[in-house]
């Protein structure tokens, strides 16, 4: 099935996609309309052949079967012999889940109502700023969580701590008053080098200004002995299960800083938005089906087009950290070139994932997107309704350019109509060239997905959207979209270079570019 996909790939190499749309009905049948979201992907080379064979693809590969296998808790991430119940953190009014013979939900609303006792107590106490410390999944889903939802923020400050480079933790310590401060270290492990050395910072710089650590710290965690040993006593730790991956957590205890800043009800709202993606997904048809469709569109511009890579560009500034959320989850979930049996993925591996809001990223890299030589299908995230009653024309002003982009990109423009543009400023030679600058090759893909407000829910909603998208390309590849073998190796060498760089040991078995990097460094590190 992948050489038919190919095969329409070269059948469709010199279509004008605009010209599809002399069928009146193209925007209707290439879009569809569920949980107060219309998602259209009617401005890409998508036919009716094209979606029966991405159809007989998700078919053939048991998308539905394996769907159902997640939500029923078998273990399907094979490598590392887990259930994948990221949806139970969101189940709030379903039925019992089984892992192992046991129903898991009880722990996880038990779980839910303890986060909320804290946050609420937080929330109304005399604590200022929140410090997130964690990285990766324990990090990007809460950043950007509260980002998304700054008009639902009447909490306490959120500062999010990642990165083991001192200046993070150094700059966000600057602005918070010890007396007033409290962190939450949040690791699925406990034993990530980033944050426990981060955690260790905040510790000594409690102690430093002379102020007990003594309900300060929260752990977010699976690890409860790690926590408890670092100094973080059982009622002040939030478990999940390792049935939660890293880059799916921010439905449970990693959303603890979240709930904090939009307090439990709000939080609740976006676990509902989570919970109606998820129902979508199991009831609807294939060709109806939101994750399926957007991992349909995504296979075929990857590995059927050959597109590389994919934009993630929100009309949406509150969702400036949605693409970096989505590298992670994207690309640590299905950047893999082994199949689930062992043997070499069959086709491309999973996309690179980019993107910045609109319409910063216009001012910057749509240049490249427009007239580059590299094809980057975009995907469009909009708001029929923004927040901001009194500022409605910058929202109309805001849709309009999300919408004039897709246009352009599908349209392009033509040299004659470049040279009527220049008529008259250039003539002969001069004209030519300058109209050949001023060219658009058009006939890039697009899809907009448009909702009606960025609330809590929607939120939800559109991370459940994106997770399940994940899965269903995951599946059609055939890779586990729950491990991440490929982050081990650069934890292990610099684990080996630590006390290189210390001048504790010595370099002599290293290549000559990493001799020179440290010799370099031990030179002028003073
Ligand atoms: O290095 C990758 C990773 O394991 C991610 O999958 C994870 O989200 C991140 O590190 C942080 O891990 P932890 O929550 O265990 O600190």
């Amino acid at each position: 099935m992948w050489i038919d996909l190919k095969n329409h790939a070269t059948r469709v190499a010199d279509r004008r996609i605009e010209e599809l749309f002399a069928d009146d009905s193209r925007a209707q049948t290439y879009s569809t309309t569920a949980l107060g979201m219309l998602f259209d992907y009617s401005k890409t080379q998508i036919d009716a052949d094209v979606m029966d064979t991405l159809i007989a693809l998700a078919k053939a590969s048991e998308v539905e079967a394996r769907r159902d296998a997640m939500f029923r808790g078998d273990k399907i991430n094979e490598t590392e012999g887990r259930a994948v119940l990221h949806t139970a953190l969101r189940n709030l009014d379903g039925g019992a889940i089984e892992v192992d013979g046991a129903d898991v939900m009880p722990e996880v609303l038990g779980t839910l109502d303890r986060m909320e006792a804290l946050a609420e107590e937080i929330r109304a106490g005399d604590i200022t700023d929140v410090v997130n410390i964690g990285i990766g999944g324990s990090d990007l889903g809460p950043v950007m969580g509260v980002l998304a939802l700054a008009p639902y923020h009447d909490g306490p400050r959120c500062h999010f701590v990642s990165n083991v480079d001192g200046a993070d933790i150094a700059d966000t310590l600057r602005g918070c008053d010890p007396e007033k401060t409290m962190f939450i270290v949040a690791s699925k492990t406990f034993t990530t080098i980033e944050t426990m050395t981060n955690a260790r910072t905040a510790k000594a710089w409690l102690a430093d200004k002379g102020v007990s650590e003594e309900g300060r710290f929260v752990a977010l965690s699976s690890n409860v002995d790690g926590a408890g040993a670092f100094g973080i006593p059982a009622e002040r730790v939030f478990g999940f299960e390792d049935w939660v991956g890293g880059r799916y957590s921010m439905w449970g205890p990693i959303g603890l800083s979240m709930m904090i800043a939009i307090g439990g009800a709000a939080f609740r709202a976006f676990l509902r938005g989570g919970q109606a993606m998820d129902r979508h997904f199991q009831a609807a048809e294939l060709h109806e089906n939101l994750p399926v469709l957007l991992a349909l569109v995504g296979i075929w511009h990857n590995q059927g087009m050959g597109y590389a890579s994919r934009a993630v560009l929100p009309y949406d500034n509150r969702l400036m950290r949605l693409p970096a959320y989505l590298q992670q989850l994207e690309m640590e979930s299905n950047g893999k070139g082994v199949a689930m049996d062992g043997s070499d993925l069959a086709v491309q591996s999973g996309p690179i994932v980019w993107g910045e809001p609109g319409t910063n990223g216009q001012h910057a890299f749509y240049q490249l997107i427009h007239q580059g030589t590299a094809v980057v299908p975009c995907e469009f995230l909009v708001a029929a309704q923004g927040h901001e009653q009194d500022l409605k024309h910058h929202h109309q002003l805001l849709v309009a350019n999300c919408f004039a982009q897709s246009e352009a990109l599908m349209r392009g423009r033509t040299l004659d109509e470049a040279r009527a543009k220049v008529a008259g400023k250039f003539e002969g030679d001069e004209l030519e060239r300058q109209a050949r600058h001023r060219v658009f090759p058009g006939n890039r893909p697009s899809t907009t997905l448009i909702y009606d407000q960025l609330d809590p829910e929607i939120l939800g909603k559109i991370i459940a959207l994106y997770e399940h998208r994940v899965f269903v390309e995951g599946v059609i590849l055939g890779i586990n979209s729950y491990d991440q073998w490929g982050v081990e190796l650069g934890k292990e060498l610099a684990t080996a270079l630590g006390p290189v760089v210390t001048g504790d040991a010595s370099a002599a078995d290293k290549d000559g570019s990493t001799q020179q990097l440290v010799s370099f460094f031990l030179r002028h590190n003073a």
